[in-house]
C-alpha cells in the first residue's frame, strides 16, 4: 500500500479494512502471496502430485495450515501447458463414501453436445442413487492428459463410517494401481498417520505421509513481514518477537495477535507497532477467546487452597519445553514453575496437581499418558497453550526477566528444560 504524504482519519479506516482482509485467524489461507513457509512440505506434495500412481496423507495438530497447505498447493504446481484441476471436500460426520466422492463429482464437470451447443454438465449428474468404488476408479481414469487432478478428503478425522473408510482406502489403492494420474491427499488430524487412518492399511502403502509441524519462528516471522509490508507498516523487534513467541508455531494466534496489534497501532494514528500495541492485542485475544477456553481455565485453576498455586502451575506448564507433538514431562515444568514462584520446587511438589489437571474436576485441561513414573502431559486443546500463556502475562505471573526472554530472537524457548 502506497504511504500517503499526510493520512487523514479516511486512510486509517481504509488501512483497518486492509489489516482485516490480510489477517485471516478464522479462515484458511487461498492466496499465495500471504502464504508463509512451509516449502518443504510444497515440494513433498508437489513431488507426489508429479508422480503417476503416488497419493498423500497430510497430517498433524489442529490449526497448524493443513487446509491452507493444501488449498495452496495448486499455484505451486508449474502448470503450462498443463492446468491444475483442484477438488477439495471437507468431510463431515455424517459422510458415507458415496456422499464424499458425489460432493467431489459436483465439482468435476464433462461436456455434452446439446443441439449444436456445448454444455457442461457435473458428473455427480450422472450418479443419482449411490457412488460405488468401481465409479470412483472409473471416473478418475477419464481425466484427459492435459489436466492435473488433485482431490483433497479434508477434515478426515470427522469421518464416522468406518466400512466408507475401509473402502476409501481400498480405492485410492486401486487408483494407484490402475495408473490415473489423479492425485488423491487425504487431510486430517492426527498425531500419526495411524491415528487418522484408524487401520486402513491399504490408504498408507501407496501414500506420502506428510507431516505438517507447527510453525517454525522464521516462518512466523514471514507470516507477519508480509503482512505488514503490504501495510506498509513496520513491526518493532520486541512486538514481532512477542507475538512470535507467543503463537507458539501455531499461525492462527499470529494472525489475530497481528491483527489486534495493528489495529492498537491505528488507533494510535502509527505505523509502527510496539510493543505496547501487543499488550493491548493479547489482552483483546483474552477477552474475545472461546468460552470453552474461559471455562476449562477456570475449572482448572479455581482453588480455595491459595498454596497449590494453580494458576502458576498451569503457566509453567504453558511454558515447558515440550516434543514436536506438544507432549512435556514433569521434570519440564521444574525451571518455570521455579521461575514464576521464586523458589525452587521439586517435581514431588506439583506432580498430584499435574495429574489433577487430566482429569474431568480440572476441565481437562492436561491430557496424560505413559506409565506411572514416566507421565508426560499436554494440553488437550491446542489454542489453550497460548490462551495460557496471555492469562499468565496479563495477571503478571510471568515476570520482567521471563519478559525479556520472551522478547529476545535467539530463544526459541522461554525455558530449556533441567532436571528436579
Ligand atoms: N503458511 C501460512 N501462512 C500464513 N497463514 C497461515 C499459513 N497456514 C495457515 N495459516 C493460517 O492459520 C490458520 C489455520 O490454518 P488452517 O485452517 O489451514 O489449519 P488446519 O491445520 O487445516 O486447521 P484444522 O485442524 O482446524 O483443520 C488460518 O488462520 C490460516 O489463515
Ligand atoms: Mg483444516
Amino acid at each position: 500500500m502506497k504511504a500517503p504524504a499526510r493520512r487523514n482519519d479516511e486512510d486509517w479506516r481504509t488501512l483497518k479494512f486492509h489489516a482485516g482482509q490480510i489477517f485471516t485467524p478464522s479462515s484458511p489461507l487461498t492466496v499465495a502471496e500471504l502464504f508463509a513457509g512451509r516449502s518443504s512440505q510444497i515440494d513433498l506434495l508437489a513431488e507426489v502430485v508429479a508422480e503417476r500412481g503416488r497419493h498423500a496423507i497430510l497430517y498433524g495438530e489442529p490449526g497448524v495450515g493443513k487446509t491452507s497447505t493444501a488449498m495452496i498447493l495448486q499455484h505451486f504446481i508449474p502448470s503450462a501447458p498443463q492446468t491444475v484441476h483442484f477438488y477439495r471436500h471437507p468431510v463431515v460426520s455424517s459422510d458415507t463414501y458415496s456422499s464424499i466422492w458425489k460432493e467431489v463429482f459436483k465439482g468435476m464437470t464433462f461436456n455434452l453436445e446439446e443441439n449444436g451447443m456445448i454444455r457442461s454438465h457435473a458428473i455427480a449428474d450422472l450418479y443419482p442413487g449411490e457412488v460405488t468404488q468401481n465409479d470412483v476408479i472409473r471416473e478418475l481414469s477419464t481425466f484427459k492428459e492435459s489436466v492435473i487432478p488433485i482431490i483433497v478428503i479434508d477434515e478426515y478425522q470427522q469421518f464416522k463410517d468406518e466400512i466408507g473408510a475401509g473402502y476409501l482406502s481400498e480405492t485410492i489403492k486401486a487408483v494407484s494401481d490402475a495408473s490415473c494420474h489423479a492425485t488423491i491427499i487425504v487431510v486430517g488430524v492426527g498425531d500419526n498417520v495411524d491415528d487418522l487412518v484408524r487401520g486402513h492399511k491399504s490408504i498408507t502403502r501407496c501414500s506420502e505421509e506428510v507431516l505438517m509441524p507447527r510453525m517454525h519462528n522464521d516462518e512466523l516471522h514471514d507470516l507477519l513481514w508480509a503482512r505488514t509490508t503490504q501495510l506498509g507498516m513496520k513491526l518493532d523487534g520486541d512486538a514481532k518477537w512477542k507475538i512470535i513467541t507467543l503463537s507458539k508455531g501455531l499461525p492462527a494466534i499470529a494472525h489475530a495477535l497481528g491483527k489486534s496489534a495493528v489495529n492498537s497501532a491505528i488507533s494510535r494514528r502509527s505505523m509502527t507497532i510496539i510493543e505496547s500495541d501487543v499488550d493491548k492485542a493479547i489482552a483483546a485475544t483474552v477477552a474475545s477467546s472461546k468460552q470453552t477456553l474461559k471455562s476449562v481455565y477456570e475449572d482448572a485453576t479455581n482453588s480455595n487452597q491459595e498454596r497449590a498455586k494453580l494458576k502458576h502451575l498451569v503457566t509453567a506448564c504453558a511454558l515447558a519445553k515440550t516434543d514436536a507433538s506438544g507432549w512435556f514431562a514433569p521434570k519440564d515444568v521444574v525451571a518455570p514453575f521455579t521461575n514464576i514462584i521464586g523458589a525452587h520446587r521439586r517435581i514431588d511438589h506439583f506432580n498430584s496437581n499435574l495429574k489433577e489437571f487430566a482429569t474431568a474436576k480440572r476441565g481437562n485441561i492436561l491430557q496424560m499418558k505413559g506409565e506411572e513414573r514416566a507421565h508426560r502431559f499436554r494440553f488437550t486443546e491446542v489454542a489453550m497453550q497460548p490462551y495460557v500463556l496471555m492469562k499468565g502475562i496479563e495477571a503478571g505471573l510471568i515476570d520482567k526477566k521471563a519478559m525479556s526472554i520472551l522478547s529476545s530472537p535467539e530463544q526459541d524457548d522461554l525455558f530449556s528444560s533441567t532436571s528436579s
